[in-house]
């Protein structure tokens, strides 16, 4: 990974961490007139979840977008700084940005399939990557994903139905499952649980923990339990600045910040 400079008014000092997956140094977001995020710099660890919590509006869905370009589908949308994956710089102009988005997939808060068949929503990806040789090695990577995903077990005999025919926990499964399918190595989740029931949620909490073991995994989440339950790290932001970033249980039992404080306690946001 090489050196970054960190010399420079302003930008916070992120808590090293072992191996970092995701490398972030003084990122700004403007959307038009709007700072929307300022001077953010944060080491993502792979093999772990992390979690960004915060009041709404401070950020947290802008900067989950910038881990992957999806801002460079906002027009009005200018990022600034540096950020890395494995030590690449994912702004290079010579970068693809369709193999970035294979690499570091997301699930977003209201589960998405295709207006397509169970099959085809977790085939697609791989299709269109090229990842199967045969029709047996497709259906090979969709069971897989869909295991890894926890679903196969209650689909597996209606492959072709309609994806938007299962229940908003299996859906919001059948999403991960479709992220899983071109095997990425990111996985971004933006409120992953907030359209679903206590059961669904602990059904996707249990999966993500189970995935941390092969995937870096960054969620945004409104639920202070969940974060506590599922992540090793947590980032809070505030009004489009990252206020603090550490250990998990250290950011819940003892904040440095009076505003990380405040939030953890309920009293704003
Ligand atoms: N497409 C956009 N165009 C203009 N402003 C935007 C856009 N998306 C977000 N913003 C602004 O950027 C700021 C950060 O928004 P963002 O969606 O990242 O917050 P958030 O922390 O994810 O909030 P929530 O918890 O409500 O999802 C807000 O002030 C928001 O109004
Ligand atoms: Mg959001």
């Amino acid at each position: 990974m090489p050196q970054i400079d960190l010399a420079g008014a302003g930008v916070q000092p992120a808590t090293a961490v072992a191996k970092p997956k995701v490398v972030a140094r003084d990122v700004n977001v403007h959307y038009g007139e709007k700072h929307a995020l300022h001077n953010v710099s944060i080491d993502i660890p792979e093999q772990a979840v992390t979690a960004f919590i915060g009041p709404s509006g401070c950020g947290k869905s802008t900067f989950l977008r910038c881990i992957n370009r999806m801002n460079d589908t906002i027009a009005s949308c200018r990022v600034t700084g540096r950020i890395e994956l494995d030590g690449e710089d994912i702004y290079d102009r010579s970068l693809d940005v369709v193999q970035l988005r294979a690499r570091v997939g997301m699930v977003f808060q209201k589960p998405n399939p295709f207006p397509k068949s169970i099959y085809e929503n977790v085939a697609y990806g791989p299709r269109i990557h090229g990842l199967a040789q045969s029709k047996a090695e497709l259906d090979e990577i969709v069971e897989r994903s869909l295991k890894r995903a926890s679903l196969f077990e209650e689909v597996k005999d209606r492959l072709d139905a309609p994806g938007t025919g299962l229940s908003g926990g299996q859906q919001q499964r059948l999403c991960i499952a479709r992220a899983i399918a071109v095997s990425p190595e990111v996985i971004l989740m933006d409120e992953p649980c907030s359209a679903l029931d206590p059961i669904a949620t602990a059904r996707i909490e249990e999966l993500i923990d189970e995935l941390r073991e092969n995937y870096t995994i960054v969620i945004v989440t409104h639920s202070m339990q969940q974060a506590a339950r599922v992540s090793q790290r947590t980032a809070f932001f505030h009004l489009g600045k990252l206020v603090e970033q550490g250990p998990t249980e250290h950011i819940f039992t003892t904040p440095e910040d009076k505003r990380t404080q405040d939030y953890i306690t309920g009293r704003f946001g």
